[in-house]
């Protein structure tokens, strides 16, 4: 068995902006804009899942996945590995607002034994890099062979250290989006496209003519 995994192959992710496709009528009263539609999304996360295979075929790999953000992700991504896997979830979520002590409280545990195993982490969105950075930290306990990250969505704007994610499917500006699997307030998760929300969802108190 290899090492490490060779170089990540997946090519540079595209930073998006408005897409021209519409907002579905069912959604107008709070999504603004698609940043990225259905379609471009699942382009993205085929070529992903090429060449994450490419880079794992006969290695011992498991995936860990963060929930709740990586619900439609993780589904789309694995359906196309054809070789084994074990995939395992961990629920992790940071304090944001309130306390904002960058701690994070782990709401479901991983089950797997990482050890001798590479691991590849799954998390919706890169933001701060705090998430990512501490779970990292704290799978490497169990000594794994390696340890790779994998995003959905980069929003470089929003970092505080320099961790850098190894697989990114799109950068996306600085702004808060939601869909396929992001969510504000536990909405939106279920959108098929990636979308920047109305302002009036997040600022209700914002008179509408000032
Ligand atoms: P980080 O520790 O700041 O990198 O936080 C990453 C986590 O924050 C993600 O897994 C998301 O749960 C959440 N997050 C950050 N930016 C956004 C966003 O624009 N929309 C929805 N969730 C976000
Ligand atoms: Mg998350």
């Amino acid at each position: 068995m290899k090492a490490t995994p060779p170089h990540p192959r997946l090519s540079p992710p595209a930073l998006v902006g408005p897409s021209r496709a519409r907002v579905p009528a069912a959604h107008a009263e709070d999504i603004h804009q698609i940043l990225i539609s259905a379609p471009r999304i699942r382009r993205r996360v085929e070529e992903m899942a090429h060449a994450i295979s490419e880079d794992y075929r006969g290695e011992r790999l498991v995936i860990v996945a963060l929930l709740n953000g990586t619900i439609l992700f993780l589904a789309d991504l694995i359906r196309h590995f054809e070789f084994p896997l074990r995939v395992d979830l961990i629920g992790v979520s940071s304090y944001r607002g309130g306390t904002s002590s960058g701690e994070l409280e782990y709401t479901k545990r991983l089950k797997l034994d990482l050890k001798d195993h590479h691991v590849l982490i799954v998390d919706d969105i890169l933001d701060t890099g705090k998430t990512l950075r501490a779970v990292t930290r704290e799978l490497a306990l169990q000594k794994p062979t390696s340890i790779r990250t994998c995003v959905l969505l980069d929003k470089p704007s929003g970092r505080s250290d320099s961790f850098q994610a190894d697989y990114v499917g799109f950068q996306v500006p600085h702004l808060f989006v939601v869909g396929y699997g992001l969510d504000y307030d536990e909405r939106y998760r279920n959108l098929p496209f990636v979308g920047v929300l109305q302002q009036h969802i997040y600022e209700p108190e914002t008179p509408a003519h000032p």
